[in-house]
């Protein structure tokens, strides 16, 4: 059923480069250049899209067999996931019911219990309390309904996403408007995460506009990678969820095989964006890796990090583990020292006031739908959010 997805795309891939021709959205679209640094509005993003949609926050391959546990921050949230003695992931409000201390130190790891650093109250895997010291002389407590506070989570293709809204829920399949489907394809299932690195940016919707940004590829990378990349684009869309590829040799060399050998392997190319916040990108170390960044926002408008994860579709061994940190290594110095070194000039200028507005191309259709989609999510309250990522896909093509 997606593949014949995948193929329906690779076919208006090749057809564009047999034509010579690439995607046309129906204008120009202008964004607001103080959509890029305005403090209120960047607040309302912060409440309205981080504060509220799923986020994808871990791999199932971090998370393997009973106890397994990752602890991060998540867009100032402290967040704990544990996969419980059913194979469930669970998630949690990292915080104490004692007086609040972060209960597991950032990372990753497989525990029974987690002890509170400050005054050990203890944990289960499941966010239970199970244990307070000196029980006797502290006082009644009932355990029973003070555990870690949950929060919503779901696992799909070997991905899993939280959303930081305690009392909230999560409908994931409604969120990835069948984009779900199409990532099993990566087959993360399956891969073992090699590695991690995180890398200082500027504000998130500066850095996120590059992830779906093939027109800077020859110019900007024109040092590193980009002299063999096509600048032309074009663009698939599951709601705000997009992919992106080139009209290049990938599709000439599926121009030149009959239908049926068209593998999966060779249909799942290009870039992969889940919104609001992930770019997947896949690179050759010794084998097929995955490179995926999470972005997240910082602590103002014109800061953010990103945490590049790097997947290996092979258990890891001496030969790989040299080309992936030779790899991880070029990543971080392209991303930190082109991309983001000339975002953090944009954060500059988006502060003079010189320019009212930014442009999007008619071949930039991917900076558009992620410009309307934003604007759609601050626009929608609550109870109207489902429907917006049902019914309303359509019409923010
Ligand atoms: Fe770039």
């Amino acid at each position: 059923m997606t593949r014949a997805q995948l193929v329906d795309i690779a076919r208006r891939g090749v057809a564009h480069y047999r034509a010579g021709t690439v995607d046309q959205e129906s204008g120009i679209h202008e964004v607001p250049v103080a959509n890029y640094h305005d403090a209120d509005r960047w607040q309302l993003e912060m409440d309205h899209i981080f504060g509220r949609l799923p986020l994808m926050v871990a791999f199932s391959a971090e998370l393997r067999g009973a106890g397994a546990y990752k602890a991060m921050d998540v867009a100032g949230m402290p967040v704990l996931l544990s996969r419980g003695d059913g194979g469930a992931v669970r998630a949690f409000v990292n915080m104490c019911s004692h007086r609040g201390a972060i209960v597991v130190a950032d990372g990753l790891g497989t525990a029974r219990r987690h002890a509170c650093p400050y005054h050990s109250w203890t944990y289960d895997s499941h966010g239970d309390l199970v244990g307070i010291r000196d029980a006797a002389t502290f006082g009644d407590v009932d355990k029973s309904c003070n555990g870690l506070t949950s929060l919503p989570v779901a696992e799909r293709a070997g991905l899993v996403w939280v959303t930081l809204r305690p009392a909230g829920s999560i409908d994931i399949d409604a969120h990835l408007c069948g984009y779900g489907e199409m990532l099993t394809h990566l087959d993360f299932e399956n891969c073992h995460v090699v590695g991690r690195q995180t890398v200082e940016g500027p504000g998130w919707k500066v850095a996120y506009d590059g992830y779906l940004d093939y027109y800077h590829l020859p110019v900007l990378h024109r040092e590193s990678f980009g002299p063999d990349m096509s600048s032309e684009a074009l663009f698939d869309s599951w709601g705000p969820h997009q992919r992106v590829t080139a009209p290049d040799r990938h599709f000439a060399e599926l121009a030149e095989l009959p239908e049926d050998e068209w593998t999966i392997e060779r249909l799942i190319g290009g870039v992969w964006t889940i919104f609001p916040h992930v770019s997947i990108a896949a690179f050759d170390a010794g084998g097929k890796m995955y490179m995926v960044s999470q972005l997240f926002p910082g602590d103002a408008a014109g800061e953010s990090y990103t945490i590049q994860n790097f997947l290996h579709t092979r258990p890891p061994d001496d030969e790989q583990a040299e080309l992936v940190a030779e790899r991880m290594a070029f990543l971080e110095r392209v991303v930190r020292d082109e991309d983001y070194y000339t975002g953090k000039r944009i954060e500059r200028t988006v502060r003079t006031g010189a320019k009212s507005v930014f442009m999007f191309g008619r071949n930039e259709g991917g900076g558009q739908r992620f410009h309307r989609w934003v604007d759609a999510v601050l626009a929608t309250d609550d109870a109207d959010l489902a429907e917006l990522f049902g019914s309303g896909v359509e019409s923010l093509r």
